[in-house]
């Protein structure tokens, strides 16, 4: 599958977002990460669906990629199909009941993703990998951009990649927390296929150099 940058507008500018967000587009992302933080499950809180609603209103046509990590999930999960969601992915410690959550979520038109953070067993996938369009393992522990790459982390993803090939599933490999330009080639080769990185883009002078350079080593490496 083509691999696809997925910039994390919790490093953005929020003052002048949908600027922001059109200029990371037009410099060559894929699709918009979207960290919604409940100070409750993790330690920070963010942005909800009213900014998802308003990027799609300042014409943000681009997938977006919602990154749940709220605890209760289920009662967001409307919300934000409402508000123009792509994908919606959750933490499993934070519902109940997974496998609902993930149907709820498709119910609802997004595409579900289950999120692994650093610790997180990858037992539940056994169980619900069919069910899933995406896998996100955290490279670093959820709650802030800008914290270092967890090296473990790609020992995960090749993991998580035998498992979805040996299925023959069409389920996208996400990796979130430390992606840089001198990583990303180590983490497109451990099978990752859409690359979430915040500070190295929103805290780079030129969007499309960055970006550009990010796919130079991710084909370099696969
Ligand atoms: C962390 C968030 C990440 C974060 C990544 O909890 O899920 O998406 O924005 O930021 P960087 O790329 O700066 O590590
Ligand atoms: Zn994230």
């Amino acid at each position: 599958m083509k691999p696809l940058i997925a910039p994390s507008i919790l490093s953005a500018d929020f003052a002048r977002l949908g600027e922001d967000v059109t200029a990371v587009l037009d410099a060559g992302a894929d699709i918009v990460h979207f960290d919604v933080m409940d100070n409750h499950f993790v330690p920070n809180l963010t942005i909800g669906p009213l900014i998802c609603e308003a990027l799609r209103k300042y014409s943000i046509a681009a997938p977006i990629d919602v990154h749940l990590m709220v605890e209760p999930v289920d009662r967001l999960i409307p919300d934000f199909a409402r508000a123009g969601a792509t994908y919606i992915s959750f933490h499993p410690e934070a519902s109940t009941h997974v496998h609902r959550t993930i149907g709820l979520i498709r119910e609802q038109g997004c595409k579900p993703g289950l999120v692994f953070n650093p610790a997180t067993p990858l037992d539940w996938l056994e169980h619900v990998l069919d069910e899933l369009d995406m896998v996100l393992i955290m490279s670093v522990n959820p709650g802030f951009g800008g914290q270092a790459f967890i090296e473990s982390s790609l020992g995960k993803l090749r993991q998580v990649r035998s498992m979805i090939d040996a299925r023959g599933l069409d389920v996208r490999l996400e990796i979130d927390g430390g992606v840089k330009v001198d990583n990303i080639g180590r983490i497109a080769a451990a099978g990752a296929d859409i690359f979430v990185a915040g500070s190295a883009i929103f805290g780079s002078a030129d969007y499309a150099k960055t970006i550009t350079a990010m796919r130079k080593a991710i084909d370099a490496a696969i």
